[in-house]
């Protein structure tokens, strides 16, 4: 098997997706009300990079996909979402670094270091609140434009950056790069 094979196998076996992000994350809600107390098997935990297809996803909508047992949620952003996240100021952010796998650690958290890809219009991070590990509500969600976890009320703005709540850390950016316009790679 080749290793585009293989990756096409773990895409069928362990993605899952909507285009309706609402109700993909709010489905994933209600499977993981707490991420850190999942025990996701040993196949799924030993597959450290899959393949995303993600050419399904129209500006403004979202999918999440399931990456070493926990959500990653990857959006297309609008360019008025895009707009709203470049307009923030550093210095109004709780967490001012990106969080970003792909740069160095002590990287601002600007929306291009947010970002993943050149036009900014890919958002790709982890769907799990940084406070307890929650699962947040997407789509605009919250009083930012982005994510809301409803546990103990945290609101992330357009490009996932914690903006009010008792989440310390702005939502976790994994490794990730494009393999070609429509395939994202994980891990
Ligand atoms: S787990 Fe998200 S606010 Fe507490």
């Amino acid at each position: 098997m080749s290793h585009a094979d293989d990756h096409a196998g773990t895409r069928r076996d362990f993605l899952y997706y909507a285009t309706a992000g609402m109700g993909a994350v709010a489905t994933g809600f209600a499977v993981w009300p707490l991420v850190n107390q999942m025990n996701p098997s040993a196949d799924v935990e030993a597959l450290s990079s899959i393949d995303v297809d993600v050419s399904i996803l129209e500006p403004g909508s979202q999918m999440t996909a399931l990456w070493l047992g926990k959500p990653v949620f990857i959006r297309r952003r609008t360019p008025e979402e895009i707009e709203l996240a470049r307009g923030v100021e550093i210095s109004d952010l709780p967490d001012p670094l990106a969080n970003n796998a792909n740069i160095d650690g002590d990287a601002p958290a600007t929306d291009e270091n947010r970002a993943t890809g050149e036009s900014g219009e890919w958002l790709v991070q982890m769907g799990v609140c940084t406070h307890l590990g929650c699962v947040p509500l997407g789509d605009g969600a919250g009083d930012f434009g982005g994510w809301f976890c409803p546990c103990h009320g945290s609101h992330y703005d357009s490009a996932g950056r914690i903006r009010r709540g008792p989440a310390p850390r702005n939502l976790p950016v994994p490794p990730v790069e494009f393999l070609d316009d429509t395939t994202i790679r994980l891990g």
